[in-house]
């Protein structure tokens, strides 16, 4: 059964979200009539799957819909890649009366929803997720944003999408290997928000490991966490930190790895070293650590830091410790479902070494049933 609701922000600003197989053949008649023109942006890949067949859903209405595509991967999320589309846009006239339609994983929305938020300084735009990942957490929140040599998503914008499309539909087409991503980000969610999703998702596991079986509900519900969190918290000034819980250290990790390792995979290694250092600091249980691995790894997951010592990752987090006021803050549980530090931000600050002392544990790594 498809779900609607939206997203109230400051200002009388909001999202609609519509999550459920089919939604997406609904955007001509959701489509606002002040939106005279429309491009949609995504990935080469999504592009050449689904690009046309979305134009084609516009055109009905009789509008010009220009489709622009740029080359995939993390390694393209630059602002050098920005700078061509909002050229592509310039050279094909689109004016302010125009809504962008970003389409596509989290690169793709990150990317095309960073153009939107400052092409004649900010149109409108659509979020049509394509991976897992994208659907439940990428697409949701207003943060939009690039890479850079000095780290991830160091330059970006607020921009709050006008509508989000999650279609399940798309998910047959995504590359069996990006399944796990998806899934890490789903287990983050139940890890910070919710003890019965965490539950639920070892009670389907089974099922869960095999791309595309997405239960709905399931679904749902990580749209729903996600929304309710950014609705709390827009700006990240509290709450919304929780969303990073297991981030610090995968960020470093993708950036010492030169983006060798998918964002959900880093988040499922970055998951299991911060949830250690959550055991020492947050009184987090250490049988729900094992648990949090067992589940991560029956999901197909990998939980070890792939052979990267310490003083690679350590000037990441020298930097991210510089821009955080000299000490480095982590958002972590106190058990699965709850998250320690709600009367500082959400944000507990760590020494080093204990970051240091827990990439360096190795622990269990069976692989049976969560
Ligand atoms: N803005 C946010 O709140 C937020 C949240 C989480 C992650 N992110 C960002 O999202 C990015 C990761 O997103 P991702 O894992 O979706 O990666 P991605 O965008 O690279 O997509 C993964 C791959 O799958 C392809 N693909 C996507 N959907 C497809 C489909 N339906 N059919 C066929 N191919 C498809 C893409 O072309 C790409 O090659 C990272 O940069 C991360 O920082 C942003
Ligand atoms: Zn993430």
């Amino acid at each position: 059964m498809p779900c609607s609701f939206s997203i109230q922000y400051s200002g009388g600003r909001s999202s609609t979200v519509h999550v459920g197989p089919g939604v997406v053949d609904g955007l001509p008649d959701l489509w606002r009539t002040a939106w005279r023109e429309a491009a949609i942006i995504g990935d080469a890949n999504v592009i050449a799957l689904h690009g046309e067949a979305l134009a084609g859903k516009l055109r009905i209405r009789g509008m010009r819909v220009e489709v622009i595509g740029f080359p995939p991967g993390e390694g393209q999320k630059t602002r050098v890649t920005k700078e061509k589309l909002e050229d592509e846009l310039l050279g094909r006239r689109l004016d302010r009366e125009s809504c962008i339609v970003a389409v596509g994983g989290g690169i793709s929305l990150d990317v095309a929803g960073f153009v939107a938020a400052t092409y004649l300084r900010g149109v409108p735009y659509i979020n049509v997720p394509t991976s897992l990942l994208a659907q439940v957490d990428a697409a949701i929140g207003g943060k939009t944003g690039v890479n850079t040599e000095q780290g991830k998503n160091l330059i970006g914008a607020f921009h709050q999408p006008s509508m989000v499309l999650v279609d399940s539909r798309f998910l047959i087409t995504l590359p069996p290997e990006e399944w796990g991503n998806g899934l890490s980000e789903m287990v983050k969610h139940a890890v910070i928000a919710d003890r019965d999703l965490f539950q639920r998702i070892e009670a389907r596991a089974e099922e869960l490991r095999t791309p595309v079986s997405i239960d709905e509900k399931l679904l749902q519900r990580c749209v729903e966490i996600k929304a309710a969190i950014v609705q709390a918290d827009e700006r990240e000034a509290g709450r919304r930190r929780v969303l990073n819980f297991g981030h610090t250290l995968a960020h470093g990790l993708e950036h010492a790895q030169g983006h060798a390792i998918s964002h959900g995979r880093a988040v499922a290694i970055g998951m299991v070293l911060e949830a250690r250092v959550a055991c020492s600091l947050c009184g987090f249980p250490a049988e729900e650590e094992q648990r949090l691995r067992r589940l991560l790894l029956y999901l197909g997951l990998e939980i070890h830091p792939p052979s990267l010592p310490f003083d690679r990752l350590l000037p990441f987090l020298a930097a991210d410790k510089k821009r955080r006021g000299g000490t480095l803050h982590l958002a972590l549980p106190s058990r699965i479902g709850e998250m320690a530090g709600a009367e500082d931000g959400y944000a507990v600050a760590v020494p080093l070494d204990l970051v240091q002392s827990a990439s360096e544990m190795r622990g269990c790594s069976r692989r049976g049933p969560p």
